[in-house]
């Protein structure tokens, strides 16, 4: 009875004013506040913050790793992280790793054409897998890997 229809709508939106304002606020002030423990100041919990804010999933894309970030890979890593998009199920008609009928022909070709068809690419077999970042030597050793699995 006490209650006044026209106040009830009025004041709740004061309240959801009141509230974005208070988000707001929280956005603005907190957020930059806890962003301030990157630059070298001393980090005072700020640490959990960062854990909270980080993604909860990164993807990598399979070849496009920057592979100068820790030194030369050995040729199983880059064969895990390069090759074996096509070479571990046979895509695009692939010799399969470890499927020696599939590698036989292509030994008997000798070490020199293997490598130079991983380099430069063959059909389907892109340059260096498509990592265009890996040094000769880093294609070569994984080469290396996939020849010593059928050996
Ligand atoms: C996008 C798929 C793909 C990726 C990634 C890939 N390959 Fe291949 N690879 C192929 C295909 C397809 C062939 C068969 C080409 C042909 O003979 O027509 C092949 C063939 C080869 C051959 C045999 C070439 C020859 O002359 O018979 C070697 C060696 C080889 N790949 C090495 C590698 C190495 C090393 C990597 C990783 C750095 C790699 N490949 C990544 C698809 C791929």
């Amino acid at each position: 009875m006490s209650e006044n229809p026209q106040e009830t709508p009025h004041s709740s939106q004061k309240i959801l004013y009141v509230t974005i304002a208070v988000a707001l606020l929280a956005i603005v002030v907190i957020w930059p506040l806890s962003m301030r423990g990157k630059g070298g100041a001393p980090a005072t919990g700020d640490d959990s913050v960062e854990l909270r804010i980080q993604p909860v999933a990164r993807v990598t894309i399979k070849g496009e790793e920057p592979a100068a970030a820790s030194g030369p890979k050995d040729g199983e890593s880059i064969y895990k992280s390069v090759c074996s998009a096509c070479h571990g199920s046979g895509a695009l008609g692939a010799p399969k790793a470890g499927d020696k009928a599939a590698w036989t022909p292509r030994l008997a070709q000798g070490k020199t054409v293997l490598y130079a068809s991983a380099l430069n690419g063959k059909n389907s077999m892109p340059a260096k897998g498509g990592a265009t970042s890996l040094s000769d030597a880093e294609v070569k050793s994984a080469v290396d890997y996939m020849i010593g699995l059928v050996k």
